[in-house]
């Protein structure tokens, strides 16, 4: 139906990842109403102008009550998630909130607690779950292309920028580990890709060399065992120098099978740039600059996507406009789950712990 509106969509967090998903809320055809809500005023009304939402507001409990509203994005920052998912799935909204689902296993479990007791259907943004490469490997991993899944090995590589842009926003640190905030990705999509294994001990250590002084850690690289005897190796290191050409995430994932193997290389090293001008590009949050300039760049490793002409293009806009259509016509999508969410951080603390510890742990059901 040619201008037909649909659906009232609310975005609480209107910084970075809040200000793309809104942008592409006001951009479908299915969305008729978009509100906005932020702590920081400043931040929420220039958003609100720059998408003519129909309502700005700092208080969170003000816009999941409005009547226009459908459904919700959480887009806060990652110790914030609790609140505002609890209150928007208690108004009975469909969710989608922005990984990780908490930084806490308590909190995860009572914001999953609040989703199940509302029954409404909630996702989380593990937006690679997305991208064609991975999407045509679930397809042949769930054809039995390799047989049995035996090993899977993963590398994660992050550039130092992201973990000093996360931390900038907080003093709640302890919680904001390579893993619970950014290995979570590699992590779920592992776990999906493997289909349905269920993570049972790990094994791992981590190094706080460059990053100790801010409050987190630089690696953690561990050993996952799944219940049917399946070994993980998942690793990452998010200390990355300013200069490494990859301004957000590069990935190397392994499976391999009874049968056979697929070997996915998402470095991006096949799209160098090389300019005597420096680059931007990648995760730049408002009020964040670079400690160093950067004159080689590895194109397309920010996994959103990239922006061309004001508009966004990726895998979160196929992520985003997907749940659009999950809500409005109960269209089953790749989105992750709550429950999937839940089981990330709990292997994500797991690793943690256990490395902590110095000893292999039974991961928490
Ligand atoms: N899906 C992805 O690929 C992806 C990529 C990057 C970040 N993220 C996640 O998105 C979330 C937001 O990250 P970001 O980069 O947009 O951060 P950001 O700092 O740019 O924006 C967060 C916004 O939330 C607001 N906020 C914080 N607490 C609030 C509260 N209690 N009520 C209302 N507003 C509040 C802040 O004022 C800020 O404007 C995080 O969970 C992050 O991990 C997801």
């Amino acid at each position: 139906m040619p201008g037909s509106k649909a659906i009232g969509i609310a975005v609480i967090g209107c910084g970075t990842i809040g200000r793309i998903r809104a942008v592409l809320a006001k951009q479908h055809a299915a969305v008729g109403w978009l509100g906005l809500c932020d702590r920081d005023e400043n931040i929420g009304r220039r958003l609100a102008t720059d998408v003519a939402a129909d309502m700005f507001t700092t208080d969170v409990a003000q816009l999941v009550a409005r009547p226009e509203v459908d459904a919700v994005i959480v887009a806060t920052d990652e110790n914030e998630h609790e609140r505002p998912a609890v209150l928007a799935a208690s108004a009975g909204h469909a969710l989608f909130v922005e990984k990780p689902l908490a930084t806490t296993a308590a909190a995860s479990r009572r914001v999953l607690d609040a989703i199940e007791a509302a029954e409404v259907d909630a996702v989380v943004g593990y937006t690679q779950r997305f991208r064609r490469r991975f999407l045509a490997a679930k397809a042949r991993l769930e054809g039995g292309a390799v047989g049995e899944v035996t090993t899977v090995v993963t590398r994660a590589f992050m550039n130092r920028m992201v973990p000093l842009a996360t931390l900038r926003r907080t003093e709640l640190r302890t919680t904001l580990t390579p893993m619970v905030v950014s290995g979570t990705h590699s992590v779920d999509l592992c776990l999906w890709l493997m289909g349905d294994k269920t993570p049972e001990r790990v094994y791992a250590r981590s190094v706080d060399r460059v990053l100790g002084v801010h409050g987190t850690k630089d690696a953690t690289l561990g050993v996952v065992t799944m219940a049917d005897g399946t070994l993980w190796s998942m690793n990452i290191s998010w200390a990355l120098p300013t200069v490494w050409p990859g301004s957000v995430y590069g990935l190397e994932v392994g499976i391999v099978g009874t049968s056979g193997v697929i070997d996915i290389e998402d470095t991006h090293r096949d799209l160098v740039l090389a300019s005597e001008f420096p680059q931007g590009g990648g995760y730049e949050p408002e009020g964040f600059a670079p400690d160093a300039m950067r004159h080689v760049d590895f194109l397309t490793s920010y996994p959103p996507g990239d922006e061309y002409a004001g508009q966004f293009w990726g895998p979160m806009r196929e992520e985003t406009n997907a749940w659009f259509a999950r809500v409005v016509s109960g269209l089953a999508t790749p989105h992750a789950t709550a429950v999937d969410a839940h089981r990330a951080l709990l292997v994500c603390l797991g690793m943690d712990e256990a490395a902590t510890r110095g000893e292999e742990i039974k991961l928490q059901a």
